[in-house]
């Protein structure tokens, strides 16, 4: 029994100290010391040794679970080391190699600029109201007070869709998609898309952006659309920008005027991109014609109103000083990061 209990201890430890892993180990610890395990096996036979021989024998068990236990820690801790070990060679970090640039995105310019517009004239007491693209010629020109012969319904310079569907030539519609639902006071700008037949140059393109705005209550007069106007120019070109009210005429307002900027190019002497006028067109205005209020069903004895139309694109080119508007949709990277 003793060289029984010898070669088991002997045997146990050496598989134990090359165990591989600690599911292996654990195999091992229940094979040897479990409960239904081979040193459990030998001692069952104790029952027949003499009386002298059981304490020598028992002695010995003890001594070969002791060493077996003492060998499960021993290989688990050599086990846990070598998992350290293993991780810390996994996730090795070399900290002298090169950074990797995080690019953050910015706006477009056309964004700064409509973004500065709506917090004005939100401060201003303004709401944003929106419309739809494709719209009817009624939104965009018959309730707004343009005949059916009106030049700007021309087929060479509007996209038609059918005879009364069209890509909205002007963001004037909202005018009356507003007026129909909501009764004075109103106070709204409208940023959208607008869409016409031109060729693309420095300053047209077929598919541009305006900001539309309406203001109807009792008693508004030509002096509040100035104001209004003047406070949305200095707000974006700075307190000495020169601009002029120039009479003009819209079919939907009464009187109507047109503003223009100071060309910021040439500084009035004139340039390509003024066409020699010293003046760039800046946007349309005027008080909201008593027939269109009537058509929205807003009594024009009791309200007045005034409206006005501003090309984003153009208060873009002034704003940054660009002097050609296909930079703002050629998407050119080197162009777009100067306003990171
Ligand atoms: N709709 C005009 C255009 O596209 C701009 C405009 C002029 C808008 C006068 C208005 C206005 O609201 O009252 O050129």
């Amino acid at each position: 029994m003793r060289d029984k209990l010898e070669a088991l201890k002997a045997s146990a430890m050496e598989l134990i100290s090359s165990a591989a892993d600690e599911r292996a180990l654990e195999d091992l610890r229940v094979r040897f010391l479990g409960r239904k395990g081979e040193l459990t096996a030998v001692l069952k036979d104790m029952g027949r040794l003499s009386a002298e021989e059981r304490p020598v024998i028992g002695q010995i068990a003890n001594d070969a679970r002791e060493s077996i236990s003492g060998a499960v820690k021993e290989a688990e801790r050599r086990l846990a080391a070598a998992a350290v070990e293993h991780r810390l060679k996994a996730e090795k970090i070399d900290v002298t190699l090169p950074g990797k640039t995080v690019t953050a995105g910015h706006r477009h310019p056309m964004t700064v600029v409509l973004d500065e517009v709506v917090e004005m004239f939100i401060g201003m007491g303004f709401s944003v109201a929106e419309g739809p693209e494709v719209e009817t010629t009624y939104y965009c020109f018959d309730a707004l007070n343009t005949g059916e012969h009106h030049p700007a319904r021309d087929r060479q310079d509007t996209f038609y869709l059918s005879d009364d569907v069209i890509l909205r030539t002007q963001t004037s519609s909202v005018q009356i998609r507003t007026m129909e639902r909501q009764k004075p006071p109103i106070r709204i700008i409208s940023p959208g898309r607008t869409y016409r037949k031109d060729e693309i140059d420095a300053t047209h393109s077929p598919v541009f952006h305006q900001i539309e705005g309406l203001v109807v209550d009792k008693g508004v007069t030509f002096a509040d659309l100035k104001g209004t106007l003047e406070a949305l120019i200095k707000g974006i070109y700075g307190e000495n920008a020169a601009v002029r009210f120039r009479p003009h005429h819209f079919p939907y307002t009464e009187p109507s005027a047109e503003v223009d900027l100071q060309c910021f190019k040439c500084g009035g002497s004139g340039c390509p991109l003024c066409k020699g006028q010293g003046w760039i067109e800046l946007l349309g205005s005027g008080m909201v014609h008593p027939k269109v209020l009537a058509i929205c069903g807003i009594d024009p004895e009791v309200y007045t109103g005034f409206a006005f139309g501003v090309g984003i694109e153009r208060l873009c080119l002034g704003r940054f000083s660009i002097p050609d508007m296909r930079l703002l949709f050629e998407n050119d990277m080197r162009f777009l990061r100067q306003f990171g």
